[in-house]
């Protein structure tokens, strides 16, 4: 039986998520307007656009220090102040310096969010459903980057850039109050040596039968002590280290934000020629977006992690190769773009259900507690610092190797992750956090 309150705390966590893709998303929209605001020249107006990477790069850096040192539920509330502080100083920016520094306050919230939602519900939730509730976290950043791109659209008519990034600071305040209720992460407070209240906690969450075997599991994990950094020593920890870091980096390296960022763009190479229609086949995308993640929300604890992940990847793989082949033997004109279009739906539908999601979910799971805080942290900072260079070069890439070489070279991308998956991540369905090995055998790293 899965507890109402399990859901809604996993629900409000999941806020942070639906920040993240608002404000990685909006700005598309809003730059536009404020380029002819601020009357920015082209760098600048990059700047703008850059400096939100730049913060997710550091909070996700320093989130998992925090979430050690201050607890799970304060590091979230924090993202959620912070996310308000940056929203309203975006609606109000007076000068460019101000819109800059608004804008880099909010990514110091994504990168925060990035890594303290995951590690949240996957430490609050039953082994059973934990791969759906942490997939939740996806949805919510599939529903944000949609409903970013439905208000571009809404204040686009009067150019209303502040409207566009102060919009942010309602889920903001959901995400402040709903975390004023919600409890500490019973893990954290055993780690802390909260006992008595972690004890409740855990009972709340799975209802005091159950709480025994889940208690003696996290005790006895425990019994190795807190060493920070030195963690990383131990072969398992570093191991860890290695799939979190290697999954983080392939799911934005193998070309999702190249589709989700220049999807209009995209569209009119592919000869969809009037903007309309390329933003309208944006807005499709988006759609697949959000419905393919149920997909993850109700299988991955039934399938597995790794089934779907192969199932994803070999579905990204088919759009990508189909695209490049399009790029390369199309010769422009409706069909083109109808392949586009069916191609990005393909491969952003694949990505939803199981490379989006599921690379979440199992960096939330497989470090041990002691190190899921900072191995979480670096594991989120790579994935942040490959989205970078993804947005920063795409457009680059396309001019020097053309659409078809770009594609291919993302298709091979998808491939590396399949061997990947297939060598090093282990199955953690339904498997109690605690009892989650990296390595199955003898340790293979010293
Ligand atoms: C990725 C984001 C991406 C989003 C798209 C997330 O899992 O981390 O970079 O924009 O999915 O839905």
């Amino acid at each position: 039986m899965i507890r109402p309150f399990v859901l809604l705390a996993a629900a409000i966590a999941a806020l942070g998520g639906l920040l993240f893709g608002y404000d990685t998303g909006v700005i598309s929209g809003a730059i536009l307007f404020v380029n002819k605001d601020f009357g920015l020249k082209p760098e600048l107006s990059g700047f703008v656009v850059a400096v939100v990477t730049i913060g997710c790069i550091i909070g996700a850096g320093t989130a998992g220090y925090f979430a050690d040192r201050f607890g799970r539920r304060w590091s979230l509330l924090a993202a959620g102040i912070i996310f308000g502080i940056g929203g309203l100083l975006s609606a109000f920016a007076p000068t460019v310096a101000t819109l800059i520094l608004a804008r880099g306050v909010v990514g110091l919230a994504v990168g925060f969010a990035s890594v303290v939602s995951p590690l949240y519900v996957s430490e609050i939730s039953p082994a059973s459903i934990r791969g759906g509730l942490v997939s939740l976290y996806q949805l919510a950043i599939t529903v944000g980057i949609l409903a970013a791109y439905i208000v571009d659209v809404i204040y686009a008519r009067s150019g209303d850039w502040r409207m566009m990034l102060g919009v942010a600071v309602v889920p903001s305040l959901a995400l402040v109050i709903g975390m004023l209720f919600m409890p500490e992460s019973p893990r954290y407070l055993f780690k802390v040596g909260k006992m008595a209240q972690a004890h409740e906690e855990l009972g709340r969450i799975h209802g005091e039968a159950d709480v025994d075997i889940e208690e003696a599991s996290i005790l006895e994990s425990l019994k190795i002590k807190d060493i920070g950094f030195a963690a990383f020593k131990m072969p398992d920890v570093r191991f860890a280290l290695f799939i979190g870091v290697g999954l983080a980096v392939l799911q934005a390296i193998t070309g999702i934000n190249a589709v989700i960022y220049y999807g209009p763009q995209i569209f009119a190479m592919a000869g969809i020629a009037d903007s309309g229609s390329a933003i309208g086949a944006t807005a499709v995308v988006g759609v697949v977006n959000v419905l393919l993640t149920f997909v993850a929300i109700l299988s991955s604890d039934r399938f597995g992690r790794k089934p779907l992940l192969y199932l994803s990847c070999s579905g990204m793989l088919i759009a990508l190769v189909t695209l490049a082949a399009a790029f390369a033997f199309g010769k422009g004109g409706s069909s083109l773009g109808l392949i586009a279009l069916g191609s990005m739906m393909l491969y952003v539908g694949c990505f939803a259900f199981g490379l989006g999601p599921i690379v979440w979910v199992l960096i939330s799971e497989i470090f041990p507690l002691q190190a899921r805080g900072l191995g979480m942290s670096i594991s989120t900072l790579s994935n942040w610092v490959a989205n970078f260079v993804i947005a920063q070069f795409f457009i680059i890439v396309v001019g020097a190797v053309g659409q078809a070489g770009t594609f291919l070279i993302f298709a091979l991308l998808v491939v590396v992750t399949i061997v990947f998956v297939a060598k090093y991540v282990p199955e953690t369905k339904r498997e109690l956090l605690e009892k989650i090995r990296v390595l199955p055998k003898e340790p293979v790293v010293s």
